[in-house]
């Protein structure tokens, strides 16, 4: 039996991450920010030295994409030095890490998915910081590291675009999605069976992709969702990034390519639709909590 750590537990991929091993039967700990900060060297090296864990799983991360803009010091501070504070430890200690990472550190301009080798050249802050995390975590622990970079998360714990999505389609008559932005939608109690499919099959350390398969825009994302909800698609109505500039740029094309797990022998993510589909009561319900609680 594997013995689990996971940092930043109190997220959406930690949530599902600790509930996915718990209904294995696993002995899991969760530590959300308030019981364990990552940017605290000390602190994680007493909370692993307590718990002894086999693996580690750092879903501890600054999320926050446009924030981190002007805050690139502070995000740098958890997604670069949380991850390295988290990968001494695990060195220390001899467990095995799974740090989480993202689409980001790509440019997202390619014309073809990116290879998990593809070379990295993030354009925005968050991209620059999780990158600083990823090498931190290879270079420290060349023999027991991996990195697993998802993109377009969603989940029924936290906010996502497809649960804002859910509520915008009960409080608008139209809703302007961009239409130039394409990505691979993921659910992340799927990340998080990827997560334990390494694990168990003690694959050789280095960069797995875990997003779904096939691509979409946030267009088409929004539309399936309307679809859903059994709404009419056409109140989605398609705009140009442009429309809607943000503090950080969007990747133009953010696809990522899945071709590591074939080393392990582990089955890639399947389709965004049929993902979505099997996700989406739990994230009906989620959302439908959330707006009964105001
Ligand atoms: N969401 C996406 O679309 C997406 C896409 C690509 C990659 N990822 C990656 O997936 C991973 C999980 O993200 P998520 O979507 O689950 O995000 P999330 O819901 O924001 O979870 C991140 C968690 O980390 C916690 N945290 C922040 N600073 C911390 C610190 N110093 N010490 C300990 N915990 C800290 C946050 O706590 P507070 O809420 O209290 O700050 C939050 O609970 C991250 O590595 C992220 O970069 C996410």
């Amino acid at each position: 039996m594997t013995g689990w750590l996971v940092t930043g537990a109190g997220g959406m991929l930690g949530t599902d991450l600790v509930a996915a091993l718990t209904s294995r039967g696993e002995p899991v700990t969760g530590l959300d920010r308030a019981r364990l900060d990552v940017t605290d060297a000390a602190a994680v090296t007493d909370a692993i030295a307590r718990c002894r864990p086999d693996v580690v799983v750092n879903c501890a991360a600054w999320t926050a994409v446009d924030d981190a803009e002007a805050s690139e010091e502070q995000a740098l501070a958890v997604n670069g030095g949380g991850a390295a504070n988290v990968a001494a430890a695990c060195a220390r200690f001899g467990a095995r890490l799974v740090q989480v990472s993202t689409d980001y550190v790509f440019a997202g301009d390619a014309g073809r998915p990116y290879a998990e080798d593809d070379v990295p050249a993030p354009r925005t802050a968050y991209g620059r910081t999780k990158l600083v995390g990823e090498r931190a975590v290879l270079g420290r622990l060349p023999g027991s590291g991996y990195v697993v970079r998802t993109a377009w998360l969603y989940g029924a714990h936290g906010p996502s675009f497809a649960r804002t999505m859910i509520k915008l389609e009960d409080q608008r008559p139209t809703v302007d999605v961009v239409d130039d932005q394409r990505g691979q939608p993921t659910w992340a109690v799927d990340v998080a069976r990827q997560i334990t499919a390494l694990v168990d099959a003690a694959a050789a350390p280095g960069i797995y992709h875990a997003t779904s398969s096939g691509e979409a825009t946030w267009f088409e994302l929004a539309r399936e969702i309307f679809g859903l909800l059994g709404a009419d698609a056409a109140r989605v109505r398609p705009i140009p990034s442009s429309a809607l500039p943000t503090l950080a740029p969007r990747p133009a094309y953010s696809v990522l390519g899945h071709g590591a797990w074939t080393g392990p022998g582990i089955l890639p993510i399947g389709e965004w639709r049929t993902a979505l589909r099997r996700a989406f009561p739990g994230l009906l319900a989620a959302q439908r909590a959330a707006a009964a609680a105001g």
